[in-house]
């Protein structure tokens, strides 16, 4: 497996790559590599010729009060696993090499319509900061596919339109979210939580499995009766709920009571701990 620091690099390498006619599947991460990222570098090697799994910890992402300095970080751990897992390349660069001009001078790639939304509303700039080293990435590695978690549902549902609406040629592919037992989604930031926390966590999937079999069970319920009554849990649990949200799985935004493809929203903080998860329901 080869590890890349430069475009310059990485582009003559996969300039080979392209004239033998292999098919490159790129999975875009932030390292600290779980079994979580690891499911999506399977599903890549499974489909694709040539795997190249990208390590940024992007700081355009992050608002000026939260993880950016301790964000873990394990490059050599995640190495090894995706070298497990017969990837072909890491491209590992710096802040510099993404952003020459520095961070705050670069083109944004935006979406008015989502960005400031559920996750958007309460970590402004982050989407455009996820929007903008995603389509970096998209034309940096240019591969035929591209693959990301279910787990970070709004941040799938932007990047399947900026592919769209700005005519990349990608196919995107989305991977369902791995849990531990408990149904506490894989998370880096998980890291952040001791046994205790882990455990007062599982509190949200709990919750956004009882909504949905509240709705399974009878949809013409109460949304917001419902989102209410989950938001009042997640606090007993010991959590600040930030939102749970009811929403139509395309638009995100509020569900209305005719709508049939539902996705339910979450977050919530555990101390500074940011946690997100959801699960996308279909009535009948
Ligand atoms: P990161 O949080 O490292 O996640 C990388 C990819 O792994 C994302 O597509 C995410 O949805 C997926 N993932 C994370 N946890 C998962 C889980 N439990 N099950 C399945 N997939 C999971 O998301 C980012 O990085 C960044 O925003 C990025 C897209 C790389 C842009 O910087």
């Amino acid at each position: 497996m080869q590890i890349y620091r430069t475009i310059t690099d990485l582009r003559q390498a996969l300039k080979q790559v392209k004239n033998e006619g292999l098919k490159i599947g790129l999975v875009p991460t932030m390292g600290n590599l779980h079994a979580g990222h690891l499911s999506l570098v399977k599903k890549a090697r499974e489909q694709c010729d040539f795997i190249l799994t990208t390590i940024f910890i992007n700081p355009t992402q992050f608002g000026p009060s939260e993880d950016l300095q301790n964000y873990p970080r394990s490059f050599e751990d995640d190495v090894a696993a995706l070298e497990s897992q017969d990837c072909n390349v890491v491209f590992a660069p710096d802040v510099e090499e993404i952003y020459p001009d520095g961070p705050e001078l670069e083109t944004l790639v935006t979406i008015p319509g989502l960005n400031k939304l559920h996750c958007g509303a309460s970590r402004p700039g982050h989407f455009d900061g996820v929007c903008t080293v995603v389509t970096k990435l998209l034309n940096i590695c240019q591969p035929d596919i591209a693959y990301f978690g279910q787990k970070d549902y709004q941040q799938l549902s932007m990047i399947k339109k900026l592919v769209a609406d700005l005519n990349i040629p990608v196919e995107i592919i989305s991977i369902a979210t791995v849990r531990e037992d408990s149904g506490l989604a894989l998370s880096s930031r998980n890291n952040y939580l001791s046994a205790e926390q882990k455990k007062q966590a599982a509190v949200l999937y709990q919750n956004l499995q009882n909504t949905a079999n509240s709705l399974q069970q009878d949809s013409k319920l109460n949304f917001s009766e419902l989102e209410q009554a989950a938001l009042k849990n997640i606090s007993s649990a010991g959590l600040q709920p930030d939102y749970f949200s009811i929403c139509h799985a395309q638009s995100l935004q509020p569900a209305k009571p005719a709508d049939k493809n539902l996705v339910i929203l979450t977050a919530a903080y555990l101390d500074k701990t940011r946690l997100i998860d959801n699960l996308a329901i279909t009535l009948s």
